[in-house]
């Protein structure tokens, strides 16, 4: 392998290749800390010229690549594995903006470029880049991409692939597919541009791509709301499709627990809303009339939902500081959990017409089978995406109780997904975490698909191998 690390060095600097194992430290674990691998190096390219060349030696060599963006992956995708024969390809020095078309609505940038810093570019140029979740201040678009993240405001600007309208990829073989066009149709044949969106770098590696721009509204409002049980959630939910459609931008729904497990680790991430109620709901609208019209309608909605009985209470931010702090609320019940240890996520989708079925059958379950299990349950209700996480008993050692019932625990969920006619990952993708999962509930004959594209496009099973699927 040395005559390999020397090869690298003809391609990057020195620097760029790091092998020290305190250099490399930072990239191998996962943000949830649940995966720790070892690499022989960790590579920074800064063209995707040498992204392509890297991957042409590691072809050579049979040296399997795992891509990485931001590392704030929740499925251990973007983590090597202990062999240490892995180089992980970190995207972080790709990160300049190519191009802004101001006819067009569209942006060219990087893969490394920071979520974040695409959307403040947009909005320097008067533009909504409506992509937004809790990790957007590190994860980089690139891993939007691979991992199709939704987030905040899918149900009205769809998710990360909706987002996308070109990409340019680094293929298994090292050459460089030119995909990057802003057209909004282009039927010619299959779609390669959505093949890799989703693929969490095992098709290809994402080096740039253009993305849609929004006009941004004159004004939202941000309201929380009580409910009594999931059903009136989803009822309110229709309410507001109804009366204010494409101005709905946002609708997350966060139970009790949640909220309580946030206020015990962050005690100024208090529910502002009174009453303790078993549902809050947080409710943004968009609009692009005037900030008159927005507040009204908003006002409008909730009367009729209080007369109907649908919400309890409700508070409406008076101000754009208040209204973060409702959004901060919300982006903490996951740091909260990472505050109070190990716990057992699931990104599900269900039909909305199922959730409250799904939701009374696996807590009965899940109560049933593990006595004393903390439900701890959130989720972008407007998309029917629902975080349903177990944490153990109180007192019970999180390592040990994940140890002992994960698998059983993953699979009573995921029994209860299929029954329900959804799907195991919404958002945050497959990874190593769901490897088992996909195999087992993505269907035979889906699965068997998988497996060819991934035969096809990288018959040696270089990139970010036993990822997904396994072939
Ligand atoms: P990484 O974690 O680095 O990689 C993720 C996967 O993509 C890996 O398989 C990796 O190999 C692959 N990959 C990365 N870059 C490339 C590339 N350039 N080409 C090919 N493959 C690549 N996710 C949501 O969807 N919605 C949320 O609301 C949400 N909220 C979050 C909140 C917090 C606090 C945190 C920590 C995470 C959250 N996530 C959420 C999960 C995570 O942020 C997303 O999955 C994000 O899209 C990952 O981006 P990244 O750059 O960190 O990718
Ligand atoms: C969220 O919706 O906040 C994210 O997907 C993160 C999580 O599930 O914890
Ligand atoms: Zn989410």
């Amino acid at each position: 392998m040395q005559a390999f690390i020397e090869h690298l060095s003809k391609i990057l600097e020195q620097r760029y290749i790091l092998t020290q194992d305190e250099d490399k430290a930072p990239y191998l674990t996962d943000w949830r800390k649940r995966y720790i691998g070892k690499a022989l190096a960790v590579l920074l390219p800064s063209t995707s010229d040498e992204v392509a060349a890297i991957v042409k030696l590691c072809a050579q060599n049979q040296v399997a690549l795992v891509p990485q963006g931001g590392n704030t992956g929740f499925c251990g995708g973007a983590t090597p594995d202990n062999s240490g024969k892995q180089v992980v390809l970190n995207l972080k020095r790709m990160n300049q903006i190519r191009e802004i078309d101001i006819a067009n609505q569209t942006i060219t940038i990087e893969a490394g470029c920071i979520l974040r810093a695409l959307q403040e570019k947009a909005l320097e140029h008067g533009f909504l880049f409506p992509l937004s979740l809790g990790a957007e201040g590190s994860c980089m678009i690139g891993g939007n991409l691979a991992t199709n993240a939704g987030g905040t405001n899918v149900l009205r600007y769809g998710n990360a692939r909706d987002l996308c309208l070109g990409l340019e990829v680094v293929t298994a073989k090292g050459e460089i597919w030119n995909g990057i066009k802003g057209l909004r149709k282009d039927n010619t044949g299959y779609d390669l541009r959505d093949l890799f969106i989703g693929s969490e770098g095992t098709l290809g590696i994402i080096t740039a791509a253009v993305m849609k721009l929004y006009p941004l509204p004159v004004s939202q409002w941000t309201t929380l709301v009580a409910c009594e049980n999931i059903a009136s959630t989803i009822t309110l939910l229709n309410l507001f499709q109804k009366r204010a459609s494409s101005l709905l931008t946002g609708f997350e729904m966060m139970t009790r627990e949640s909220l309580d497990l946030n206020e015990k680790h962050f005690p100024h991430m208090a529910n502002p809303l009174q009453g303790n109620s078993p549902f809050t709901v947080l409710i943004e609208l968009s609009d692009h009339e005037s900030e008159e019209h927005v507040r009204q309608l908003l006002e409008t909605i909730l009367e009729e939902a209080f007369e109907v009985k649908l919400i309890s209470n409700a508070v409406i931010a008076s101000n754009l500081t208040q209204a973060n702090t409702f959004w901060h609320m919300r982006e903490h019940i996951t740091l909260a959990q990472a505050e109070e240890g190990a716990n057992l996520k699931h990104d599900i989708t269900i039909p909305l017409s199922s959730l409250d079925s799904f939701i009374q059958q696996t807590d009965a379950l899940m109560r049933d089978k593990f006595p004393g299990v903390r439900i701890i349950n959130f989720g972008h209700l407007g998309d029917g995406n629902l975080h349903y996480n177990i944490a153990p008993p109180l007192g019970v050692d999180p390592k040990i109780f994940n140890e002992t019932n994960e698998r059983q625990i993953h699979e009573l969920v995921y029994g209860q997904v299929e029954r329900c006619k959804g799907s195991i990952s919404a958002e945050h993708g497959v990874g190593q975490l769901k490897l088992d999962g996909l195999r087992a509930h993505k269907g035979e004959v889906a699965h068997e698909l998988m497996r060819a594209l991934k035969t096809a496009l990288d018959p040696q099973n270089i990139l970010n191998p036993h990822k997904v699927v396994s072939i």
